[in-house]
């Protein structure tokens, strides 16, 4: 039943070709625009989807929840909220949007924040390389599986990385960060270059749905407290400079991707992902934005 539902809205949504891929980062220019997919994942661990379930992307800006709650476990709220705020920007992803005075960035959802929390993943003592590897497992811990770079897009987005390394050297100037800045965002664009299937992506919400521990694994990947803050965050924080009408329109904590993905959770019963690479003017999969705002009413999803 749940399949054919999805099966349905998939159907519904494809005629739209409205929005491009994301091609400030060459090599998602190349992905073929008519992927379309959408899974929802339960908090008893079911999987049901329809379309492209099983066709890689690149995660991009949806690891920013996940590392943030990697570093809220790792080095406490008091650590992390002292280098990030917890404030929305209504601003592009890719705008510097710090705080002024301190050089806070504004929250862990824009870029700025994203590259500062991937600086706070682990314990201090660790180098850039084990920091990394803590960042991948602790995203594979999320995904239930071990998950892998993409390198072809990862080097594409390091070689155009312009804006990421000015905003990196802001925050090294403001002493958020204390490391060299091209490291950072050598290891940030690491991270958004892990490569998720819709699956993935729907089984990660609902661990957040299921408030840190994966619903397929048994595993506690993330305190409580920590994904509280998360889902609150994303509810204010993960649509950027749309936030307010997601809010509105569709109800549900959620974060996108420009590779076109997005993910929802709705606490205590699922995660949601859905899968297609036209984007809108914010960075945010169109067909995905439609499929999230016809769940949210044919399911009565809002949360407000
Ligand atoms: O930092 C960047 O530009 C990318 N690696 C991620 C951006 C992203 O996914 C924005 N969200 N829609």
């Amino acid at each position: 039943m749940i399949p054919d539902y999805l099966a349905e809205a998939l159907g519904d949504v494809a005629s739209d070709t409205s929005g491009a891929p994301a091609d400030y980062i060459p090599e998602l220019a190349t992905a073929d625009p008519d992927l379309l997919g959408a899974a929802f994942a339960t908090v008893d661990g079911e999987v049901y989807g329809a379309g492209d379930l099983d066709v890689e992307l690149t995660i991009q800006s949806i690891s920013k929840p996940f590392v943030y709650a990697l570093a809220l476990a790792d080095r406490g709220f008091d650590a992390v909220l002292a280098k990030v705020g917890v404030e929305p920007s209504g601003e592009a992803f890719n705008e510097i949007s710090l705080e002024r005075g301190s050089g806070r960035p504004l929250n862990p959802m824009i870029n700025a924040g994203a590259i500062t929390t991937h600086s706070l993943a682990g314990s201090q003592e660790l180098d850039a390389g084990a920091r990394l590897e803590r960042v991948v497992a602790g995203l594979s811990a999320f995904a239930g599986r071990r998950l892998e770079i993409d390198d072809g897009v990862c080097a594409s987005e390091l070689e155009n990385a312009h804006r990421n390394l000015a905003i990196a050297h802001m925050l090294r100037s403001h002493g958020i960060l204390d490391e060299d800045p091209t490291a950072a965002v050598a290891g940030y664009t690491r991270q958004c270059s892990l490569l998720v299937t819709v699956r993935d992506l729907a089984l990660m919400a609902a661990t957040l749905a299921n408030r840190g521990v994966n619903p397929r694994t048994g595993e506690r990947v993330v305190p409580e407290r920590a994904v509280r803050q998360v889902l609150s965050v994303m509810s204010t924080c993960g649509m950027y400079d749309a936030a307010g009408d997601w809010a509105t329109q569709v109800g549900i904590p959620a974060k996108s991707g420009v590779a076109g993905g997005l993910i929802g959770a709705l606490p205590g019963q699922i995660g949601i992902a859905t899968y297609s690479p036209r984007l809108d003017s914010h960075g945010t999969s169109v067909r995905g934005v439609s499929l999230f705002e016809r769940f949210s009413s044919d399911m009565g999803m809002h949360l407000m």
